[in-house]
């Protein structure tokens, strides 16, 4: 018989692996909650151009695309920036600003396939829109943080590493660069750190050599990890327009001092982000011991609302996936213990006692109890042998002797110890169990 896998790059959730990814989701969103997000979603089927020359080139070349019935380019969305950026467009008049969004959706690249890469994939995402200042990345690497260190990470494990495409733009025009060769440069530089110097082929494929002491200033520059080497990469008397950058970089540190976070946080000039529409800050979350991809990015994207067809709307954000946070959790030993057990397992004796237990199985599910019971009568041994395999701290016995008597026996799985009640006090005593002494 033939037998059906997953496509490649999909996976299946079984419950304990199901139960694992909820673990996360749920921390996730009472961290955005802390921080005063609020969730949104959308389609996960878009038209097509909502991607083409806005995300870049590369994921543009990832799409799950195709043309459905009514003849529309469509295609699963690869990432939720675009479509966030849609839904705030559409309304910028009327939201309150600042605009603090988050969603928790899963997403499609047709990748190749690697450690902690596949082609769907979940993102926690968090925007913030209407704050052109970097108080709003202050918020966001602060949340950025503090999704990773409510699960016990610490800065022994992770780090975030902050740059600034505004910075690049400026310094490599100050070379006499115009914005075309900017931009490939800029994806020689993404890539730099993982292809070497095979990563300025592009570029020069494109524009030509570059010459050696032009190349030696953008590895210099790609080089400097502190915000003092920055400063004096800069000059003593950097232009107007890098002196106020510089500024920002002052208060966006300083403001993640204040609120404790200086370890987590690595100036790093190597970082310049692959999607195409960032345009100030960008930062990359990885684990300190350089083994996983990233584990989250993001930046500033001031253009794009506007250019997605809403009016100009400042914005930045970051995603979280779910894969090498995942790794990165089990690797640690983080990784929550599945606890499926119920509260009251039931051990129930012919047909007649069945329709009593299932009065009493209904009432306690009803009150929040988590009770469960043989679907079909078996013998008592198999039946105590269940409730002890299940993990449930309390078994309720109803025997025939026993509801003769209108009694119903309740059994402490911890202690092994026993005792009888009338058949109407089964919610009271149940709750008086776990209320405890
Ligand atoms: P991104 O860097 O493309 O940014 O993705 C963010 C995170 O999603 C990555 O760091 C990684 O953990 C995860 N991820 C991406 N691709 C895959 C994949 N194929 N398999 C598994 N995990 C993956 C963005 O998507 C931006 N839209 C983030 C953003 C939000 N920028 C502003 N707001």
């Amino acid at each position: 018989m033939a037998t059906f896998q997953p496509l490649p790059g999909f996976r299946d959730f079984y419950p304990e692996d199901l139960a694992k990814r909820t673990h996360i989701f749920r921390l996730w969103r009472q961290t955005a909650a802390a921080f005063g997000f609020a969730e949104y979603d959308t389609p996960v089927l878009e038209p097509l151009d909502l991607y083409r020359a806005k995300s870049g080139d590369e994921i543009e070349a990832q799409l799950f695309s195709f043309t459905d019935k009514g003849k529309r380019e469509v295609a699963l969305r690869p990432e939720m920036t675009p479509s966030v950026c849609r839904l705030v467009g559409e309304r910028a008049g009327a939201l309150k600003r600042p605009i603090k969004w988050f969603s928790i959706a899963e997403f499609y690249r047709y990748e190749r396939m690697q450690k902690g890469r596949g082609r769907c994939f979940h993102q926690f995402n968090a925007d913030v829109f209407g704050e052109p200042g970097p108080e709003a990345e202050i918020e966001l690497i602060a949340l950025l943080v503090q999704c990773m260190r409510a699960f016990g990470l610490t800065q022994k494990d992770f780090c975030v590493r902050l740059s600034d495409r505004n910075l690049w733009f400026h310094y490599l025009g100050s070379l006499g660069l115009d914005d075309a060769r900017i931009r490939a440069l800029l994806g020689a530089i993404d890539k730099y750190e993982r292809s070497g110097h095979e990563a300025f082929k592009p570029y020069e494929d494109a524009f030509g050599p570059l010459p050696e002491g032009l190349k030696d200033k953008v590895l210099a520059f790609l080089a400097i990890r502190s915000f003092e080497e920055l400063e004096s990469a800069l000059g003593a008397d950097p232009a107007a327009g890098t002196a106020a950058r510089l500024a920002d970089w002052r208060k966006l540190l300083g403001g993640l001092s204040a609120m404790g976070l200086a370890d987590y946080i690595q100036v790093d000039l190597g970082v310049v982000r692959g999607l195409a529409y960032y345009t100030g800050f960008v930062f990359e979350a990885f684990d300190r011991k350089g083994e996983l991809r990233a584990l989250a990015g993001g930046g500033r994207y001031d253009d794009l609302v506007g250019k997605l067809g809403g009016s100009e709307l400042p914005a930045v954000g970051f995603a979280i996936g779910d894969m090498t946070f995942a790794l990165l959790l089990e690797e640690r030993g983080l990784s929550p213990a599945v606890a499926a057990a119920p509260d009251v397992y039931c051990v129930i004796g012919g047909e007649a006692e069945r329709r009593a237990a299932f009065a009493d199985i209904h009432r306690l599910r009803s009150g929040g109890y988590r009770v469960e019971y043989p679907l079909k009568e078996l013998a008592f041994g198999k039946q105590f042998k269940a409730a002890a395999e299940s993990g449930a701290r309390l078994a309720l016995i109803y025997g025939g002797d026993e509801l003769a008597r209108g009694v119903v026996k309740m059994r402490d799985m911890g202690t092994r110890t026993e005792r009888e009640f009338p058949a109407s006090e089964v919610e009271a005593s149940v709750r008086g169990f776990f209320a405890g002494p």
